[in-house]
């Protein structure tokens, strides 16, 4: 074992941040961009989720199909969206599609809007539909690390309607527990805090085990196994531990 001593300011970083109307961004993710997909350059997203991303997409036989709408996002980049839509969809469409700028997650390069290949692509809500490669890259993204992150169930919760094509990258354990349990980025540090450790194995057969620990205050000392651990901060009270390699 290991002790870690975590500062408050680790709480809003890392992987697994939930941003959203009441979570602005604290801090810039540490991004290390890189083309979402090597189709299209313009479009980035940080380097593993884009790594991860490359692969489902090839996995999901959509490499023809699929193509990156919108990753990485500026603040100025995603005040010029709500400007832009307010003016052109008013209000009411604009706060159902679009994050407000500094609260939205495509701000830490982990959100990736992707739609089916077309001569006229929506930029605001791509079709992405169930069927074909997009279809397979849907069934596929968990085990990829990526969770769809706005369904319709959840609205309450997220405070944006449904978007089939907005993808965000949490990480294989983490989108395998979601899904396994139904649970939206809004609730699964309180899910993980009242359930205790999680474990789930992994497509290529490791096991990792999950758990959240409180922030306690300007310090937080943490006992770690040896071997590969993640803590990412959840962007409101704590942190989510990750300990790859542990029995499932
Ligand atoms: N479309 C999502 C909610 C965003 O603007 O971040
Ligand atoms: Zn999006």
């Amino acid at each position: 074992m290991r002790t870690v001593v975590l500062s408050r300011a680790q709480v809003w970083r890392g992987p697994l941040i939930l941003v959203n109307r009441d979570h602005p961004l604290r801090c810039p993710y540490p991004l290390d961009p890189v083309p979402a997909l090597p189709s299209c350059p313009d479009v980035l997203l940080d380097r593993q989720a884009a790594g991860l991303l490359g692969a489902c997409v090839r996995a999901a036989g959509g490499a023809e199909e699929i193509v990156p709408v919108s990753g990485w996002r500026s603040l100025e980049e995603q005040r010029r969206i709500w400007d832009g839509s307010l003016a052109g969809h008013g209000e009411t469409f604009t706060r159902r599609y679009v994050a407000l700028p500094g609260c939205s997650e495509h701000q830490t390069g982990l959100a990736i809007d992707l739609g089916r290949r077309a001569e006229r692509i929506d930029f605001l809500r791509p079709d992405f539909p169930n069927r074909g490669a997009c279809g397979a890259f849907r069934r596929l993204a968990a085990r990829y690390g990526f969770i769809q992150r706005y369904r319709r169930e959840k609205e309450a919760l997220t405070g944006i309607a449904r978007e089939p094509w907005h993808f965000r990258y949490v990480g294989p354990p983490h989108a395998q527990l979601m899904v396994r349990h139904r649970l939206a980025l809004e609730e699964y540090a309180s899910f993980l805090r009242w359930e205790g450790p999680c474990s789930c194995t992994l497509p290529n057969g490791r096991a990792a085990q999950v758990f959240y620990v409180p922030c306690e205050g300007e310090e937080t000392a943490l006992e770690l196994p040896d071997g590969c651990c993640q803590v990412s901060g959840d962007n409101d009270g704590g942190f989510l531990v990750t300990v790859w390699g542990v029995p499932a």
